[in-house]
């Protein structure tokens, strides 16, 4: 497990969410405020294999379930294998896990089979990418993930990511060969759309 960095030292914009504090991840006030049904809807299709990079307890990965219905599936990565066993906790009552598969990533790389290369049609980053040390190899391994034409939505939060370093971390993923569509706002955070090309 990684060491929650919070412990006996203040937290820096790129410390990685301590699970203790997952309870900020996964609520009601959240969910009022980000609609994560209606990201799932504007981006997922029933049938879809949908990759949630740095998945947390799994706020974002419920609806994306849901929206692939049971002919898709959620790929739920994250570096932290407790916050992998609180998506567990919370989906596995609800009846989601079957169409989820867990994955732990490493700190450098998500680490993912290469026979699912070209297979994911939708990837999301959300509020994650700042917590990465390299987000430029993170980008290339979404684009060899995604299908051709396949979706990339990430956002950051803008106390956390000025815009100059969003804009860096726009011009690595186009680097990557994922171009921009839109870039735009998800309720007060950055985001932006690209595709694979
Ligand atoms: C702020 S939380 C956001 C969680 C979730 N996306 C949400 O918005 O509810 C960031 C998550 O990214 C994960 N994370 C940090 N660095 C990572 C890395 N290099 N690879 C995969 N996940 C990472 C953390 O463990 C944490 O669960």
């Amino acid at each position: 497990m990684v060491p929650d960095q919070t412990h006996g030292k203040p937290r820096t914009p790129h410390d990685v969410h301590p699970p203790s504090r997952s309870g900020e991840l996964d609520n009601r006030l959240r969910r009022f405020i980000y609609r994560p049904d209606l990201l799932a809807e504007r981006y997922v299709r029933r049938g879809d294999c949908v990759l949630d990079v740095g998945c947390g307890p799994g706020f974002f990965t419920r609806e994306f379930v849901k929206a692939v219905g049971d002919g898709g599936e959620v790929i739920a990565a994250d570096l932290q294998e407790e916050m992998l066993g609180l998506l567990r906790s919370k989906l596995e009552p609800e009846g989601l896990m079957p169409r989820i598969r867990t994955h732990r990533c490493r700190p450098d790389s998500i680490g993912l089979s290469p026979d699912l290369n070209g297979t994911v049609n939708v990837a999301f980053a959300l509020f994650v990418v700042h917590e990465v040390p390299d987000p430029a190899r993170l980008f290339r391994e979404i684009s060899t993930l995604l299908a051709p034409g396949g979706i990339f939505f990430y956002s950051e939060p803008p106390v956390l990511v000025p815009g100059k370093e969003f804009s860096d971390t726009l011009a690595m993923a186009e680097e990557a060969g994922l171009r921009l569509e839109e870039r735009s706002w998800y309720f007060v955070n950055r985001a932006a759309v690209l595709r694979k090309e």
